[in-house]
């Protein structure tokens, strides 16, 4: 599957306002994809396709880490990303949204695929609940893509997003982030205080105007001690 763009290839001072950053928009998404599951058992749209979620996966297998591991999937939508993470063996797993249709579709898919192991809850990341924390591996999948679309003090809540991840994350946690909207450089200035960029992830390249660019990030940050 092609991996999909929200609004391709523009600077940060550019990106516009837009319904993808509200949370209206995505409960109507998801609870027109939970309808649909419920019908015909498709799954929706999975963001970034296939591929995003393989190269999270097997980058994570690659670096051994435990698979008991507590691993939290920030604005797991439809919580796909959760069952290929736990077909790969990891066993300690937690996915939040914001939307209650996203959460109720992922436990619907979890319950098909008998992953009754994984926690799903209804929270938003800009205002998590105590519970919360001590997560060794953070992942997020076009979700601080989303909060940075929000039509309302976008640059707020982007600061109260790392403030929380650096919350919930335990020393030398580990944050690896997939984003269409943001390029290397503007996500390490973003994560810069509290968070040191360890790796980025091969993701295709697309050419235009004889220069090469991606058309999505993945990175890997460590947070600092
Ligand atoms: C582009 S979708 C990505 C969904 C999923 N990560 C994937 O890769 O398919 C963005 C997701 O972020 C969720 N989201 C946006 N803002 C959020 C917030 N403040 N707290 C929790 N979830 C949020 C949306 O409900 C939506 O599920």
């Amino acid at each position: 599957m092609e991996e999909k763009l929200f609004v391709g290839g523009v600077s940060s001072d550019d990106i516009p306002p837009s319904k993808l950053g509200t949370k209206e928009y995505w409960n109507d998404t998801y609870a027109r994809e939970l309808q649909s599951f419920k019908d015909i058992g498709d799954v929706g749209e999975i963001w970034f396709g296939v591929q995003s979620m393989t190269r999270i996966v097997q980058w994570m297998k690659r670096q051994n880490i435990g698979e008991d591991s507590a691993v939290l999937d920030i604005g797991t939508g439809n919580g796909i990303l959760l069952v290929d993470l736990a077909k790969a063996g990891f066993s300690n797993l937690t996915g939040i949204d914001y939307s209650p249709a996203a959460v109720e579709l992922a436990k619907c898919i979890l319950e098909e695929e008998l992953l009754q192991n994984v926690r799903i809850q209804v929270e938003d990341f800009l205002n998590p609940s105590m519970c919360l924390s001590g997560f060794d591996v953070c992942i997020d999948k076009g979700t601080f893509d989303a909060i940075s679309l929000c039509p309302e003090n976008s640059a707020g809540k982007m600061s109260r997003y790392v403030e929380t991840l650096h919350k919930v994350l335990k020393q030398k946690g580990i944050f690896i982030i997939t984003s269409c909207n943001w390029t290397k450089n503007e996500l390490v200035n973003q994560f810069h205080e509290g968070f040191e960029l360890q790796e980025e992830l091969p993701t295709s390249k697309f050419q235009f105007g004889g220069k090469m660019g991606n058309s999505v990030t993945a990175l890997v940050f460590v947070k600092k001690t």
